[in-house]
């Protein structure tokens, strides 16, 4: 892989994807990144990147439902590998307004299979990023397999799940080299405030108040992201053609659990709040959103039998890990808390 083209690289997880690669890997080639710089992007958190790298990494202020941009894309950097971040990820949002989940989560993944098909032999691996939402929601018992049939319940992961499928049928059909991972709620540095984690971050920081939706009861399996990013690398290495590979943290947790672990670690990492009140007290129960998937639970034996992947952090490591990052980088907390990041994408990339 030498010209790896990264879709939605200045989002949470492709740029701590991009990070891991250039920092803690031996890849020698030269990353594309191809995002259109929708709210939830953010390049100044590349900046350093970009000046260490040099010509090893490019980026592109690019969209993928414009068919024609990314066909160039592909033909100017001789792309030969694809890592395909890009989407409307947020299911809240996707209730509010669906139509840009339609547009860039299928109409864009079609783009980017037919500009991938055109490389012909020149192209070696197409790996997509889905969800485990694709499967829908689970009981009480059981596991998400990669054989588990898909059942999505809100216009996010049945985009996802529609993507999923071109995906698929570009193998069956052309033969393209993809591969597929369906993961869980990712956490970690960098992630925007609109998912549930770092949200309840910064409002708790400032005294806010902490929405839990419903009865708070909802499980997610949470995946430290750089243990996400370790998986993809390790399935875009070693992964076979046609493939899907479920990748989960083992961590699963209700949701109500999750702010009251998130309360009590900052109310012993971080500054008390003026009023001295425990953090908890500012969890207010909401209108519970619609359709919402009771249980997520991932299998992920298969990533650890067939290619010695497993996930390193724990929910408690990996979030003290979290909670520290969020309190080094009060800089980069204030420019999103601010929208400031955005006025800087604004004058960069106007
Ligand atoms: P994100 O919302 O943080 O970032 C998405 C990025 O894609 C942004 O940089 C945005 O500008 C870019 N983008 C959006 N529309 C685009 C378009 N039309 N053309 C080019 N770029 C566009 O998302 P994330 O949390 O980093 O998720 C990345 C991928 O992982 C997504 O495919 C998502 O479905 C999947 N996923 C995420 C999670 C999670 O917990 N965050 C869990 C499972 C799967
Ligand atoms: P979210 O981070 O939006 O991820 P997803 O919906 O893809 O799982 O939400 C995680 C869980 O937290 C989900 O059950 C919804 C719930 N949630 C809240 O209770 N309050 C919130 O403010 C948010 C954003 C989510």
């Amino acid at each position: 892989m030498k010209n790896l083209l990264v879709t939605g690289g200045c989002g949470f997880i492709g740029l701590n994807f991009i990070r891991y690669l250039f920092d803690e890997t031996d890849f020698d080639g030269r990353i594309i990144n191809f995002d259109a710089l929708t709210y939830a992007a953010n390049p100044m958190s590349l900046q350093d990147i970009a000046t260490t790298y040099g010509d090893r990494y490019v980026f592109i202020k690019g969209d993928i439902q414009d068919r024609d941009a990314v066909a160039s894309v592909f033909k100017t950097y001789a792309v030969d590998s694809v890592c395909h971040f890009a989407a409307e990820s947020h299911v809240d949002r996707s209730i509010a307004r669906p139509d840009e989940f339609i547009q860039t989560n299928i109409i864009g993944t079609y783009n980017l299979l037919q500009a991938a098909r055109d490389q012909g032999d020149q192209l070696i691996r197409f790996h997509h990023i889905s969800t485990d939402e694709v499967y829908g929601s689970l009981g009480a018992e059981g596991l998400f397999k990669e054989t588990t049939s898909y059942k999505p319940n809100s216009p996010y992961s049945a985009s996802k799940a529609s993507s999923d499928h071109l995906v698929r049928a570009y193998n069956k059909t052309y033969g393209l080299p993809v591969t597929t991972s369906n993961c869980s709620n990712n956490y970690g540095p960098y992630q925007f405030p609109e998912k549930l984690i770092p949200l309840i971050m910064l409002n708790a920081l400032n005294g806010q108040p902490l929405p839990i939706y419903g009865d708070g009861k909802q499980v997610r399996d949470w995946l430290y992201v750089r243990d996400h990013c370790t998986a993809i690398w390790s399935i875009m290495q070693n992964g076979n053609d046609g493939e899907v590979y479920n990748v989960g943290g083992r961590n699963e947790m209700q949701n109500i659990n999750v702010v009251h672990l998130m309360c009590k670690a900052l109310d012993e990492m971080a500054d008390a709040l003026p009023d001295g009140a425990p953090r908890d007290s500012l969890v207010i129960y909401v209108k519970d959103r619609p359709g919402h998937d009771r249980r997520y639970a991932i299998d992920c034996s298969k990533i650890e039998r067939e290619l010695g992947w497993a996930p390193k952090e724990s929910f408690e490591t990996g979030l003290a890990k979290t909670i520290h990052w969020y309190l080094d980088n009060a800089e980069w907390v204030r420019q999103v808390r601010t929208g400031d990041y955005q006025r800087w994408i604004e004058e960069h990339y106007a």
